[in-house]
């Protein structure tokens, strides 16, 4: 008797166990889905099989993610559009402004116009690298940050490697290199140097570009993400640029399941520091 109790109970465990896991299953391949759909706007869109309620799921996911592309690819045509067409009026105001007699005036409206045309042909990459998805492969980020040092030092900018001198990934080349030299460029040009040091964890890379700047307030530190976000103290800087480069550096991080943040060194200047899973896709 007390064995046909134990054998029932481990039976209808078991049961249970196996409904479980097969009710839930579908949950985790929509969270899979999610998370891939955050990092690569294009991925493959889902396959759902079995209960019919799981069919009907993933067809309403799928249609959203289309509904999303289409989104970023319509923002993305408007923001080329609007920065093409301003162009020509821009020319026109530049030639009027050649003709203004007051030369302070015109000095003032000139660097105004040359402005908005350095912010216009920075829209319109951004709307151009947009459309342009490249294509992951292996590659040393070791050697790609120690080329970054390179060529920066080799134009007069203090920077110095310290690391190991190679470290193995999967990752868009083109993409990491232009957002990592961003960083090192920011670096130099707020904080003076640049010190880049990258470090291999279990399952990522970790890569600080540390400066000796003056930092930012803490409020500050998350909005410069945002596109043509400028701190107030750099805005007067004929150096200057237009405020895109952070926004295309978390986008190219973002874009390979990583993190980017920026936070004020204790001793001093800021720090900016990327977190890279060794492959894309791989839990970070
Ligand atoms: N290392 C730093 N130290 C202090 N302030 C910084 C640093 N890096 C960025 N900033 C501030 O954040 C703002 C945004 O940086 P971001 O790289 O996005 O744009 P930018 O350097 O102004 O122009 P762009 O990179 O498009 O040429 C900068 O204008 C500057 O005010
Ligand atoms: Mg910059």
């Amino acid at each position: 008797m007390f064995f046909i109790l134990v054998a029932s109970t481990v039976v209808v465990l078991a049961a249970s166990v196996w409904a479980v896991r097969r009710a839930t299953k579908p949950l985790g391949m929509f969270g899979e889905a999610a998370e891939r759909l955050g990092r690569d706007v294009n991925a493959p869109p889902l396959v759902g099989s079995g209960p019919l309620e799981v069919e009907r799921a993933a067809h309403a996911f799928n249609r959203m993610q289309e509904q999303v592309q289409r989104m970023i690819r319509d923002r993305t045509q408007m923001l080329g559009a609007i920065s093409h067409d301003l162009r020509t009026p821009l020319t026109r105001l530049r030639l009027r402004a050649e003709l203004i007699e007051d030369e302070e005036q015109q000095r003032k409206t000139i660097a105004d116009l040359e402005e908005m045309q350095a912010m216009i042909a920075a829209a319109l990459g951004f709307a151009r690298d947009e459309a342009v998805v490249e294509q992951a492969a292996p590659l040393d980020l070791a050697a790609l940050l120690q080329t970054i040092c390179d060529e920066a030092a080799d134009a007069g900018a203090d920077v110095i490697y310290d690391g190991p001198e190679h470290a193995r990934c999967i990752g868009r080349p083109t993409t990491l290199k232009r957002a990592l030299a961003d960083l090192v460029e920011n670096a130099v040009r707020y904080g003076d140097r640049a010190r880049v040091t990258l470090a291999i964890e279990p399952t990522r890379l970790r890569i600080s570009v540390d400066d000796d700047g003056p930092g930012m307030p803490a409020a500050e530190l998350e909005r410069v993400f945002q596109p043509f976000y400028r701190l107030e103290s750099s805005r007067s800087r004929a150096t200057g640029g237009v405020g895109l480069g952070l926004a295309l550096v978390r986008a190219a991080i973002d874009a390979h399941g990583g993190q980017v943040e920026l936070t004020n060194r204790p001793g001093g200047g800021l720090r900016a520091m990327v977190l890279l899973p060794l492959s894309i896709g791989a839990a970070s």
